[in-house]
This record gives structure tokens, sequence and C-alpha cells, in this order.
């Protein structure tokens, strides 16, 4: 293990042993899916489990029993339950920001106490989902009007990061759960075509913004919501401000100094974590949305995944298992990108908020006692939704060298009643999984070709560009029906997933210093841009492109 220049941070870790895991790639290199199908009957009930309205299929993966129980040690070695334990039991396992982790407790249904610091935070957070659901009725009632007696129709959630991705992937998702009357908007980015984009679809008299920030010092949510404040108090005076603005933040004194009374201000706690935050008041937008009935809905679904992680045995937890697949794929196989499918056009954003959830959690080096990993961590993950995703990247995913593992997630039943599309949206959801793993072989092509009339000599030639490998890994994940619940339950398997890959790799998956060097560069590249010449602390080509922007802007 190669040491870290700095002091050790908590007592040695064991270096996790990836041995076994190459050996059985090695042995699975030479097997094939498509074999292991034809000789055993029971692979597709053994490598599958079912979570009420959810079902979770392995059996496409490069597995076998000896494989599934290396890996179950693996998690066992790593001390997975223990650390499970630790988290629910609000043990500080954000070691680097010296925290508890327990968006659990945010979703928790049940009579259970979940202790942050020597507190009970339950009644707290109940105390403030009280609040948000006189807030949301009030806003969905009529009651709550702006500065000029109007009541409100457009609400834009003001935030980046876990601040931004939860709520609008949600949002999206449960788009056939949308009142009537409200319109939800997000703005994120810092360019000011995104906050010009919705300012121009919203009519400021009706509008509701909702600052979403954790810390409430993020640059680019503040710069949107000065922005917003100049432009409402231009229009309407001071008193704006506490009509149209609410923030929901772990930091209510740097709330108060903005300006949003603490009435308009919903709380959380430094212990939820910016990406785990949509469970938190950071749900707001969402619950003005679908309402706070269907929110609360989506909290029980993901404490039913909160039980089953916290009881159900290793071989048979879903988030241990999707997690140890990655474990597999990354430190046995050396594949290092992860994609996810969704079959639902309202999961348009999911994936992107994995990446976040997942890159942000995992993308890290460091280990908990402060030495440097020498195996690799969090995968890159991408997607979009299929059958799109079809036309644009799956011919790498079926004929690329390498092999990308890659979850499908469809549902069975839909909103919609439109005649024909769902059963061509799911014979697609279910054929690619299939495709990758059977492939289809030069001789079994060059077949179709010759009955197809072509002749030898083409046939031959085309034989190699027509094949496929197969044997390429995938998890399918199938909802009854996509719902504010089984979204839920959806979120947290995926959450759970990232927290066990993170213990396996002795990392912390809750802190995310990775982000800071940029932005404190940014601050100064700023205060060159602003005094109109570049200073000297930059690198030539910096130095360059700064001059350069100054001569063009
Ligand atoms: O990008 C870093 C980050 O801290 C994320 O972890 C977080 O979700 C985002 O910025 C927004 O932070 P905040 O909610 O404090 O504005």
């Amino acid at each position: 293990m190669t040491q870290a220049p700095s002091k050790a941070a908590s007592p040695p870790l064991a270096t996790p042993d990836f041995s076994e895991l190459r050996a059985h790639a090695a042995r699975w290199k030479t097997r094939s899916m498509r074999e292991a199908f034809e000789q055993d009957p029971g692979r597709a009930d053994r490598y599958a489990v079912e979570l009420g309205e959810l079902y979770f299929d392995y059996s496409k993966h490069l597995v076998d029993d000896e494989v599934m129980a290396s890996l179950v040690q693996l998690a066992e070695r790593a001390g997975v339950p223990e650390r499970l334990a630790a988290m629910y039991a609000g043990e500080h396992i954000n070691t680097t920001e010296d925290r508890p982790v327990l968006h659990v407790a945010l979703r928790h249904r049940g009579e259970s106490t979940f202790v942050a610091d020597g507190r009970d935070v339950v009644p707290e957070v109940r105390a403030v989902l009280h609040r948000m659901r006189g807030f949301v009725g009030k806003i969905h009632d009529g009651s709550w009007t702006g500065a000029t007696g109007k009541s409100i129709r457009d609400v834009v959630n003001i935030g980046i990061g876990g601040s931004d991705l939860g709520p609008l992937m949600v949002s999206t998702a449960l788009k056939p759960y949308w009142r009537d009357g409200v319109r939800t908007h997000f703005v994120s980015n810092a360019d000011g075509a995104h906050m010009s984009d919705v300012l121009s679809r919203v009519d400021l008299e009706r509008t509701l913004f909702v600052i979403a920030s954790k810390t409430f010092t993020t640059l680019e949510t503040m710069l949107n919501a000065r922005t917003v404040r100049r432009k409402l108090t231009d229009a309407f005076g001071p008193e704006a401000v506490s009509k149209h603005f609410v923030a929901v933040s772990a930091a209510p004194a740097a709330v108060a100094e903005f300006g949003i009374p603490s009435a308009n201000t919903f709380d959380f706690w430094t212990w939820v974590g910016g990406r785990y935050s949509l469970w938190s008041s950071v749900g707001l937008s969402i619950a003005l949305a679908v309402g706070m009935d269907r929110f609360e809905e989506l909290l029980h679904g993901a404490s039913i995944v909160d039980d089953h992680f916290a009881s159900a045995p290793l071989a048979k937890n879903v988030p241990v298992l999707m997690a140890l697949l990655g474990v597999y794929y990354i430190n046995g196989w050396d594949r290092h990108s992860h994609a996810i499918i969704p079959y639902a056009q309202h999961l348009s954003r999911f994936a992107a908020y994995f990446q976040q959830a997942d890159m942000e959690s995992n993308g890290k080096r460091t280990r908990l006692d402060g030495t440097f990993c020498d195996y690799a961590t969090g995968p890159v993950v991408f997607g979009e939704p299929g059958t799109n995703s079809q036309h644009a990247f799956f011919q790498l995913l079926h004929q690329s060298p390498d092999f990308v593992p890659t979850d499908f997630v469809g549902t069975a039943q839909t909103h919609h009643a439109l005649v024909g599309h769902h059963e061509v949206l799911v014979a697609n959801f279910l054929a690619q999984p299939e495709a990758l793993m059977r492939g289809k072989t030069q001789q079994e092509v060059t077949a179709e070709l010759l009955s197809a009339g072509v002749a030898p000599d083409r046939a031959a030639a085309l034989a190699p560009h027509r094949a496929f490998a197969g044997n390429r890994p995938t998890t399918t994940l199938l909802l009854r029906k996509l719902t504010p619940r089984t979204l839920g339950m959806l979120i947290a398997l995926y959450e759970h997933k990232i927290f066990v890959q993170g213990v396996i790799w002795g990392i912390n998956s809750f802190d995310q210093w990775g982000v800071e060097l940029g932005k404190e560069l940014a601050r100064t590249v700023l205060g060159d841009l602003q005094a109109g010449e570049p200073g000297e602390n930059h690198d030539a080509s910096t130095r360059k492109l700064i001059a350069k922007y100054i001569r063009w802007r």
C-alpha cells in the first residue's frame, strides 16, 4: 500500500484481496453464459431476488456459485455488516467531515430511533415533514400568495449537485403524479442562459423560488439566487423576498443573512450528505410537484429497501449483490465503466443522478487510514434511456473489445394508454440483455447469410463484422410500475450499493474533497477576469487563455 504524505487518519486498514476475483475472471474468460444457462436449469431462479414490486435478475453475469461465494466472503471480510450497523447507529462514519450519515433516518417510517450525537433525530425529521406538508398545502390551495396577492403557479428550484439532481430526477420520474396548477422548473448552472430560459417561461408575480443549498454558500446557487432577488425587489420592493423565496438548507444563519426569514426556511442537518438530500427538505420541490402524500410514499419505498438492506443475508441482499458484482468487474476484470439504461422515458435523469451519487461518492483513491488505494475504485457511470441509447452508444456495448457491465431498468405497467408502445419498449428492454449475453457466432452469421442467398465469399468477408462476442454482463431490474414507492426503492438500492462498495474499497463515500481545487482556482481566475489581466500565478497556457478571453469578450 502506498503511503500518503499526510498522517494516517484512522487505524490501518486491511488491504482488500481481489486475487480470488481475478482467478474467477480468468476462469470465466473461457466460459460462456449461454452454456451456463443450458447446463443449469435453475440459474435464472437462483440468481434473482424478488423484493415486493421489484424483481432483480443477476443471472446474466459472469458468475457461478463459486464466484458468488467469494464475493460474499469479500463483503464479510470487509466488515460490511458492521459498517452498515455503524451507519444506522449514527456513528461518525464520514470521518473526514466528522459526521454521522443518517439519510436512512429521513425515510424511516417505524418506531425505531436514529441517534446522531446522542439525540434521536426522528422527531426533528417528522417535524420538518409536518411543516413541509403545511406549506405545500398552502401553495396547492392557493392561500400562499406572492407580492401582488396572486397565488403561485410556478416553482423554480435553484440548487446544484445533490440540491438539484435528486429533486429534478424524481420530479421528472413522477410526471404522471404532477399536480394540476403548479409547474416546477430547475435552475442549476452558473450559465445565465439557464436562468434566462426559465425566467422567460414564468411570471415573477406568480413564482416561488426554492433556494436549495446545504451550505448556502455554493457559488452557482448564490449567483442565481441573487439574480432573482434583484429582479424581484426591483419589481415589487424588498418585501417580495418573504413572499417569493423559501430556503432549504443546513445553514440557517447563512439563509437569514441572505434575507430569507426563518418562517420560510426548511432545515435539514449536516448528517444528510448532499447526494442523499432529496429525502430531506431538499425534496420540497418534489412535494410541490406531486403533493406531500406522494413524497411520503417515496420515503416509504426507500424505507422498505433500508429494512431489507439491514436485515437480509448478504447472499440475498440486493444492494450488496449489486455492489459485489460491480467490484467483481472493477477489481477482478479491470472494467471501469458502468452503464444504467432505464427503459422509461420519465427516468431520463436517472443515470445522471447516479453519475453524481456514485462518482462523487466513490471516485477516490485515499483510504480511511490515509493510505492510497493501489486498486481501482468507483466506475465511470453513464446512461440514457432506452430505446434511444440503443441508437447512440449500444454499438460499443455490443461489439467493442471491452465490455461495460450494464443495468437495465424497466416497468411492467405504464401510466399512458397509447396502444402498442409499451410492448415494443419492453421487447427491447428484454431483448438487449439477451443479445448482450448470447451474442452471435461467425458460424451463425455465415449460415444466416448463406440462407439469405449471399455468395459464400461475401458471407465469409461479412461474418466477422456481423458477429457478436456476447458474454456481456447485465443486471435486469423490473418494477411492477414506476410509482413514488417503487422509485424510492430503486434509488435506495443504488445508494446502498455505493455505500457497500465504499466499505470494500476502504474509502469514505460521504465526503467530496475532489471538487474543492477547481472551485478555489475559479475564484482566482474570476479575480483576474474582473481585474482585466491574468495574474502571475498561472501556468502559461491558462495565462494565455485568460488574456485571449479578455481580448475577445
Ligand atoms: O459539488 C460539490 C457539492 O458539495 C455537492 O456534493 C453538493 O451536492 C453540491 O456541491 C451542492 O452543495 P450545496 O447543497 O451546499 O449547495
